[in-house]
């Protein structure tokens, strides 16, 4: 009937969107960062809200604001996200399609490092946790039916995103090319490979929000009933 609202293919299932970079502090005035808009994940999130979708957006500190009718959780360092993620489980599927930082400041000065002349601090580094792998290996019940991750590569991209795939236990990769010549970091397009057990399936290069909507409607696929024969 004309006014009626659709209910959408995702209406009654919740999905975590994990966006943007995570900032590890050094001092209370500088960070460590990985280069990331938040546009393909805020792109993907307003793509899964389309469908139907209760979304929960957790977001490091990003460029781009994050989208309308989603529950925002803001977060800064990695540490943050991971703890954000496993407070807002259980959904049915998420997208890990955040720019985590791989290390942090092993231990972080609470005042200001000042030029003091003793030449440069030497950082120690920590590993931080790997927010993907953790959510994939969790216990039946507790494990999203779908997860899936992003896998940002400058070489080889559809053979390291497969290896990607199976070390982090995920169910899909989306692989992207980000060799600074395709400006695809910072840009309005992004070109992907998706890599599913089935194999590797490139899209055309096209706008963030038009990969975000295949994306979405193949997550939709995903949990649609199976067909009658
Ligand atoms: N990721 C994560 N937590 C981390 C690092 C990465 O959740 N600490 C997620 C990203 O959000 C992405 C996927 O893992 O979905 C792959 O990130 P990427 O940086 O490509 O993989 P890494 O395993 O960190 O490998 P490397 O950076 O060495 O290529
Ligand atoms: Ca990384």
């Amino acid at each position: 009937l004309p006014g009626e609202a659709v209910p959408g293919p995702l209406a009654g299932k919740r999905v975590l969107v994990t966006s943007g970079p995570t900032h590890e502090p050094i001092d209370p005035v500088r960070y460590i960062a990985n280069r990331s808009s938040g546009a393909q994940g805020t792109a993907v999130a307003a793509a899964l809200r389309d469908l139907g979708a209760e979304v929960r957006f957790v977001t490091g500190p990003a460029d781009t604001p994050p989208p309308e009718g989603v529950t925002v959780i803001p977060v800064e360092s990695a540490a943050e996200m991971l703890a954000a993620v496993e407070k807002a489980l259980p959904v049915d599927a998420a997208v890990f399609a955040a720019a985590v930082a791989d290390w942090r400041v092993a231990s972080a000065s609470s005042s200001k490092i000042k030029k003091d002349g003793g030449g440069p601090p030497a950082l120690a580094l920590a590993e931080n946790p790997d927010i993907l792998k953790t959510v994939s290996h969790l216990a039946d019940g507790r494990r999203p039916s779908l997860v899936v991750g992003f896998a940002a590569e400058t070489d080889d991209v559809v053979t390291l995103a497969t290896a990607k795939r199976l070390r982090k236990g995920c169910d899909w990769i989306v692989a992207n090319d980000v060799r600074p010549e395709t400006g695809i970091m910072g840009g309005a397009e992004n070109a992907v490979t998706l890599i599913t057990a089935d194999g590797a399936e490139t899209w055309p290069r096209a706008p963030k929000a038009e990969v975000a909507r295949r994306l979405a409607a193949r997550i939709a696929a995903a949990f649609a009933p199976a067909m009658e024969a």
